[in-house]
């Protein structure tokens, strides 16, 4: 009897992992796509954890399906490569701007990586140091915000639709307590509860809102919640719509 040989440990690559991407993984990304060069620049950065190329890219992906063309405004941003990946997707987009309270000294690396791919980049990408509200808001906007810790994401999505802009978060760091009034506590867990809850909240703020996944294997904190301000001369209460589709 033959054997299949047991898969290399060394070809297991998790998508989920949070060791940094070095030169050494550049020729996992050795193929001709956007993705594979964009991983290639984040290996020559050498400061990104795994997990935050996928997580950005699967994100920046979705989103653009939905919405096109607004200056960028990455919240709670960190290393800010949502916001410019944002921008690659979509070069209608004039600009972005990302939002940390404290942004990593390795973003700055990042960037210069990415500009060293994507010359167009240079100069329309701007890390801002300070709280959520650091850049005020204007209609038009795409808000986005990437894993957001616990009640920042219900700030992020409150500041945008207070300025109606569109909006996409991936919340985390799920607080139980939030979810102990939720009617449906008894049927699904705290974590799902507090993300339907803000699915109806956003939709009773006159937003069309859509709810997807990223994939699971990157990150267990995948429900993917997107919103597009309603025209304010409809009348119709809207309704939250799902999308099977990741
Ligand atoms: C889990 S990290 C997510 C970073 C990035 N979006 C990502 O997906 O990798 C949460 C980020 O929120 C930032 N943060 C925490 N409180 C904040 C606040 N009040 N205003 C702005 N950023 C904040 C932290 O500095 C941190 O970078």
């Amino acid at each position: 009897m033959t054997l299949a040989p047991a898969p290399s440990l060394s070809r297991v690559f998790a998508r989920a992992s949070t060791n940094r991407l070095t030169p050494h993984d550049r020729d996992r990304f050795a193929g001709p796509s956007l993705f594979d060069a964009l991983g290639r620049a984040v290996c020559e950065a050498g400061c990104l954890p795994r997990k935050e190329l996928f997580e950005a890219w699967e994100m920046a992906r979705r989103v653009r399906r939905r919405f096109r063309g607004g200056r960028v405004v990455d919240l709670a941003g960190g290393h800010g490569l949502l916001a410019q990946v944002l921008l690659l997707l979509d070069d209608s987009s004039p600009s972005a701007f990302v939002v940390d309270a404290a942004v990593p000294p390795s973003a700055a690396v990042l960037q210069a990586a990415l500009v060293a791919g994507w010359p167009r980049l240079r100069d329309r990408v701007r890390f801002v140091t300070g709280d959520l509200d650091a850049v005020p808001l204007l209609a038009g906007d795409l808000v986005v915000s990437c894993h957001a810790c616990g009640e920042l994401t219900d700030r992020v999505l409150a500041l945008a639709a207070r300025a109606r802009t569109s909006v996409a978060v991936l919340p985390c760091c799920h607080d139980a307590r939030a979810a102990a009034e939720s009617p449906v506590r008894g049927w699904v867990d705290a974590a799902l509860a507090i993300d339907v809850a803000r699915a109806h909240w956003l939709a009773a703020q006159r937003y069309q809102v859509r709810t997807q996944s990223v994939p699971p294997d990157i990150t267990p904190k995948c429900r993917l919640l997107l919103g597009a301000p309603l025209d304010s001369a409809s009348a119709d209460v809207p309704e939250v719509a799902s999308c099977a589709a990741g």
